[in-house]
């Protein structure tokens, strides 16, 4: 053990991250007994307790890259987190994925009802936008940090890479086709929290550049990964349906180069991404080592 792997191996670097991202989630979330009181329920419940918290700690790793503190993306890290949770919220219905397990228990719309996820889903949304537009005391960058997430997050990310996912499903569309829907639906917010994190830290355009490149090559692989677990894990290790990607017919990096050609090719995206980090001088080694877990996480 060296001096340096304390407290930068990938667990402890989430667990840390999960203790500052749920305690400001907490309080930037309408409480429970709120008006109307089912909808922040089902906000709550699909933001707290939560998952990893990965597109947080990227972000918050990447404001430290820069020489920032953590404290000055902490908003913006929730604010993706809460895009990432809408997201989630809104995959699982029965209209996409019909999905009833996330997270390690009932999806949003199994305990709360289609309407109320839906609903609870674009407030969600509509927070996360309100969040970042406060995420900094100088108004250019509140601007920057709106049409980056706007950006990552509409018809040319996210939302878009879904709609060509929900489209794809039972359709040969190739490792190139798989590899599109990926950088939209997964890549461009990831690649966003990195930006997010190298603006609020102060850094330069070319740094939050890199970051955003490194992001976007790391969100390929962290889905690729995705895809691989769900054709080789379990309900009970995920947390969330395993084996669905197959029974739906899904364009997935397995269904086109199999399970073993897909490890590699997530291998080599997440080396990619971490060449752009060295080549643009940005040496951080939870950056580093969150980028490996990308690929090695069994969940
Ligand atoms: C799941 O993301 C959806 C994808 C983009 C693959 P995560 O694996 O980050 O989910 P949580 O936040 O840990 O539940
Ligand atoms: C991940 O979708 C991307 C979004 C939710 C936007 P998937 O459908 O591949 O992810 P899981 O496996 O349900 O988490
Ligand atoms: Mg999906
Ligand atoms: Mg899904």
């Amino acid at each position: 053990m060296g001096r340096y792997t304390r407290g930068v191996d990938a667990g402890g670097i989430l667990a840390e991250v999960k203790s500052l991202v749920d305690s400001r989630l907490d309080e930037l979330l309408p409480g429970e007994s709120v008006e109307p009181t089912p909808l922040h329920q089902a906000m709550r419940y699909a933001c707290l307790p939560g998952g990893k918290r990965l597109r947080p700690a990227l972000c918050l790793a990447s404001a430290e890259a820069v020489g920032g503190s953590r404290l000055d993306a902490l908003d913006a890290a929730c604010a993706l987190e809460m895009i990432h949770t809408f997201s989630l919220v809104h995959d699982d219905l029965p209209a996409l994925d019909d999905d009833t397990l996330r997270r390690g228990r009932p999806s949003c719309h199994v305990q709360f009802g289609e309407a109320l996820a839906i609903l609870a889903g674009d407030a969600l949304f509509a927070l996360a936008f309100r969040t970042l537009a406060a995420c900094s005391d100088e108004a250019p960058i509140c601007a920057e940090a709106v049409l980056t997430a706007a950006e990552a997050s509409g018809s040319a990310g996210l939302v878009g890479g879904e709609v060509l996912d929900v489209l794809s499903e039972g359709k040969e569309v190739g490792a190139e086709g798989v590899r599109m829907i990926h950088e939209r639906k997964t890549a461009a917010l990831i690649a966003a929290s990195c930006k997010l994190g190298g603006l609020l830290g102060g850094g330069s355009e070319g740094q939050t550049r890199a970051l955003f490149d490194f992001g976007r090559t790391l969100g390929l692989a962290f889905q690729i990964a995705d895809d691989v677990l769900n054709e080789t894990s379990t309900a009970d290790v995920l947390g969330k349906a395993a084996g669905s990607d197959r029974s739906r017919d899904k364009a997935t990096f397995p269904s086109v180069l199999g399970v073993q050609q897909s490890q590699e090719r997530a291998r080599q995206e997440v080396e990619a991404a971490l060449a752009i980090l060295s080549s643009r001088d940005l040496d951080s080694e939870k950056l580093k080592v969150l980028a490996n877990h990308c690929v090695k996480r069994a969940s």
